[in-house]
């Protein structure tokens, strides 16, 4: 019989609690911070450890009603202890060692990574909806983790055993996007919104794949005001595992500001008179660039895990992170699951992508973690390479 888990996860800007058992989520509540972040144009630390202390008692106690249960019901507290932000991840940690000793019950302490990786072995309540049958375990996957703070390739070789085998040199995918829709005038944290743009635009902007010289570039492929809108792709001529996305963000800035040569690119800080210059693009250019970063960003996730999966062998890929409800990146990593024949699978809700506390539930319920004696540190730069 699966043990009743409330996990709880503080390791960002949202305060997030859940009540799992076995691979079903009986209920996953996330307190988002959003709305405050977005006015100081990204996360503010001390501002997330405020909220989370604020609101995490009411966060946990609707997660269990919601779960239907009460708290004596129990059995395990799982907790995310990095990585992730310190003084964010001690609010969590604090509050389930409180928890902990209050109901005498073990505790887990959880990579969030790992959290995500496990995501698309999560079922509703009824035990259903996720692709991934009852006895597929843990082992020789290939995950990719893709959010706001990583991108990641990971070999999975079993519980706990994950071996990063690719990852960002820089800035991470999510991060990129968010970027580039500050430039667009879209607000924080715009990935979504810039996405949801794209999608608009290309009823009417297709682009493609091209080589010049022997670069691989994205382009637009009908002439915008007489401007070629093109990009390229990072690190796509190299045959590693590595990505980049900071260069890609910098070429975005520089060819914004060459369809609108008012923006002074030198001033890169400045991201409130870029986001004025930003929202006077015209709606129709900024589809057409909408289509052209997501596009780009996605075409060098995707290559890279092309080459993961011609190297290695693979029984499933597992996508987790909030840009794996990218819907561009969903269709092209089925497209590889059907050229490698290798199922793709991803959680079952778009909300168990983005940052949660059922995902810490779910790695807690699939892989007997060593039990928290002590009240343990965060560790705000925890590896997923570096569990047990
Ligand atoms: O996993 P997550 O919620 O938080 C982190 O751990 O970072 O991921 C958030 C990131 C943000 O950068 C957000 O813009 C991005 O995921 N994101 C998207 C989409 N939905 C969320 N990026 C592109 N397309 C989307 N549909
Ligand atoms: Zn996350």
């Amino acid at each position: 019989m699966s043990k009743t888990v409330l996990a709880i996860d503080t390791s960002c800007d949202d305060t997030a609690a859940a009540i799992v058992r076995g691979r079903r989520v009986l209920s996953n509540i996330v307190a988002s911070q959003d709305q405050l972040h977005s006015q100081h144009g990204g996360v503010v630390p001390s501002l997330a450890r405020l909220n989370h202390q604020q609101i995490i008692d009411e966060v946990i106690a609707t997660a269990v009603t919601r779960a239907g249960i009460n708290r004596a019901e129990i059995e395990l507290i799982a907790v995310t202890k990095g990585p992730g932000l310190a003084i964010a991840l001690e609010v969590g940690l604090e509050t389930a060692w409180h928890l902990k000793e209050e109901l005498g019950v073990e505790m887990v302490a959880i990579n969030h990574m790992e959290g995500h990786l496990l995501s698309p072995f999560g079922q509703n309540r009824n035990g259903n909806a996720s692709t991934i049958s009852n006895d597929e375990g843990i082992g020789s996957q290939l995950g990719l983790l893709i959010s706001g703070g990583h991108t990641q390739l990971v070999e999975v070789n079993g519980p706990g055993s994950y071996q990063v085998i690719g990852q960002t040199l820089d800035d991470a995918c999510g991060e990129a996007f968010d970027k580039s829709a500050r430039l667009l005038g879209l607000g924080y944290p715009g990935g979504p919104v810039l996405a949801k743009l794209a999608e608009q635009g290309r009823a009417e902007y297709q682009s493609e794949i091209y080589k010049s010289d022997t670069k691989y570039r994205t382009r637009i492929t009908k002439p915008l005001h007489g401007y070629e809108l093109s990009l390229p792709i990072p690190l796509a001529e190299q045959g590693t595992l590595d990505m980049s996305f900071s260069g890609l963000k910098t070429a975005f800035w520089q060819l914004v500001a060459k369809v609108l040569d008012d923006v002074d690119v030198s001033n890169h800080e400045n991201y409130e008179q870029e986001r004025k210059h930003g929202v006077e693009i015209g709606k129709q250019l900024r589809g057409a660039l909408a289509v052209l970063f997501e596009t780009t960003a996605v075409t060098a996730v995707v290559m890279k895990v092309d080459l993961a999966l011609e190297r290695g062998d693979y029984e499933s890929i597992l996508v987790g992170g909030g840009v794996a409800n990218n819907n561009l990146l969903r269709k092209e990593l089925r497209k590889l699951a059907h050229k490698y024949k290798t199922p793709v699978h991803f959680a079952y809700t778009k909300k168990l992508n983005r940052d949660n506390a059922a995902m810490i539930g779910l790695a807690a319920s699939i892989y007997q973690h060593a039990r928290t004696t002590e009240k343990p540190d965060r560790l705000p730069n925890w590896g997923i390479d570096d569990i047990g």
